[in-house]
């Protein structure tokens, strides 16, 4: 028996937890969002409507764009105005990025997913100009040039541009520099990233690879207080190992285990990270934002190796549910994250085949998880239930959300909790099970794993319900005030 207690100074969930990303990578920007005006798959201003209105419904907060390791070798102007400038992606397959899909496009995505913009600037392969200038373009309210050449392109007013990032994984393939090298290149080119009119733009500095905690004590040292974020990257690989990481389907139960294990390493590497962070920033100005996160897995047979493409089962869910959980413990200083990829690519919420769309088991865990967004968390003690369970629980409007999480592939869990109050009524109750611990959703089979209700026992102030193995289930209760 969990039994469930408010405390005064327990902190909010930022609701950017749920951030997504979305790189100029595969067939995430290219066929999962942008198809074009002319398309005949249903677009509106050439985005895909089936993809947006399933993203709409998990409440998407913020998308990242255009990169990860995209980023940092994108020039923004040869992605506006009527003739677009072609490139080659060197990172993802080789292969020749059209720039049809630039500043414009993004924030029309944004305005129909109702989302904040997340921009990530170039470093590696920029100049402070370059990322001056586009930061001009976006939110320059004025007759200045950049202002001027956003109107002549077709748009009036600036967009409200939320979050900038400073270069995307600096240490690796946004230009293999050394964590003293590039806290002198933030501190340079983050003094031009201005804010104009009354919108403040938080800055994001790059920060660590996985366990890289130097990093994060050098960036902190050096340029703490010039910027509003430290992002941290870290992937879950079953194997551990980038040269052979483990299957999407088909794996075993030991794979199954271990990539849990790995997963849940992200608590551990965000811990050293926060307490390193503590000692510059006792106050907790400065969030730690996970803008890279999910399961790298090998791709599936017959695609580009580039273009990330891999399946997503009932254990990407569980993923998905243990790190939102582990975020939602660190919400004091964890502020956004964002998921690798929003679709197509890694751990996506969405996969499409031409016209055809079907949702991932990971997206069922963000629809379940949805009433977590700017709620009270709720402290519950460690390991509460069991070795098998995870749970978050939160507050919001007089009602509490429990959501548990089963990672056992033969046991069925029960979770039982007691609330301060009688409950009054059972706003939601559902859970995604599946019947295997690899099963997953083809455009042929869209359902199979699917959102199905739960029975829940309610006694009082008591709440009981089941998991059945591989599971994760969402029960939302009202109480009298
Ligand atoms: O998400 C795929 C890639 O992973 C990103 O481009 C990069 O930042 C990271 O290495």
């Amino acid at each position: 028996m969990i039994r469930l207690t408010p405390v005064a100074d327990s902190h909010t969930i930022d609701r950017r937890i749920y951030g997504q990303f979305a790189e100029h990578l595969g067939r995430c920007v290219y066929e999962g969002l942008w198809v074009g005006r002319d398309s005949g798959i249903r677009n509106k201003n050439g985005i895909r409507a089936d993809v947006v209105d399933a993203l709409r419904h998990i409440k998407v907060p913020l998308v990242r764009w255009p990169g990860g390791c995209f980023a940092d070798e994108y020039h923004w102007l040869k992605g506006v105005g009527p003739e677009r400038q072609p490139m080659v992606n060197t990172h993802w397959g080789g292969v020749v990025e059209s720039n049809e899909f630039g500043t414009h496009e993004y924030f029309e995505l944004l305005n129909q997913l109702d989302a904040e913009a997340y921009i990530n600037g170039n470093v590696g392969s920029g100049t402070v100009a370059e990322m001056q200038d586009w930061v001009e373009y976006m939110t320059l309210d004025s007759t200045a040039p950049m202002a001027e050449l956003r109107k002549r392109h077709g748009r009036e007013q600036p967009w409200k541009l939320e979050f900038f990032g400073v270069g995307n994984e600096s240490w690796g393939c946004g230009g293999n520099m050394l964590p003293l090298h590039y806290a002198n290149q933030y501190r340079q080119f983050q003094t031009y990233v201005r804010q104009y009119g009354e919108q403040p733009i938080s800055k994001i500095a790059c920060g660590a690879n996985a366990d890289d905690f130097e990093w994060t004590e050098v960036l902190m040292a050096r340029a703490a207080g010039l910027m509003d974020g430290l992002s941290l990257h870290y992937y879950t690989l079953p194997t551990g190992e980038w040269h052979q990481k483990g299957a999407a389907t088909g794996f075993d139960d030991f794979a199954w285990h271990e990539t849990l294990r790995q997963t849940r390493r992200m608590d551990e590497i965000i811990t050293r990270h926060s307490q390193i962070m503590d000692r510059y920033d006792p106050a907790k100005r400065v969030s730690l934002i996970v803008d890279e996160w999910g399961t790298w897995y090998d791709v599936e047979e017959g695609t580009n190796p580039g273009f990330l493409y891999q399946q997503n089962t009932q254990r990407d869910a569980l993923v998905a549910a243990i790190n939102l959980n582990i975020f939602h413990r660190h919400g004091d200083r964890v502020r956004m994250a964002n998921i690798a990829q929003m679709v197509n690519v890694l751990q996506a919420m969405i996969l499409t085949d031409g016209a055809r769309m079907v949702t991932t088991p990971t997206y069922h865990v963000f629809d379940l998880y949805t009433d977590h967004q700017d709620a009270e968390y709720v402290p519950t003690p460690r390991g509460a239930l069991g070795p098998d369970g995870d749970l978050t629980v939160t507050r919001t409007d007089g009602a509490y959300t429990i959501s548990a999480a089963n990672t056992s592939l033969t046991d069925e869990l029960v979770a039982e909790f007691e609330l301060p109050a009688s409950v009054t009524e059972v706003l939601r109750a559902q859970v995604l099970a599946s019947a295997a611990k690899d099963t997953h959703n083809t455009f042929d089979s869209p359902d199979q794993v699917a959102l199905a209700d739960l029975a829940v026992r309610v006694d009082g102030a008591r709440v009981t319900f089941t998991l059945p193995p591989h599971a994760v289930a969402t029960v939302r209760v009202g109480q009298a005030v």
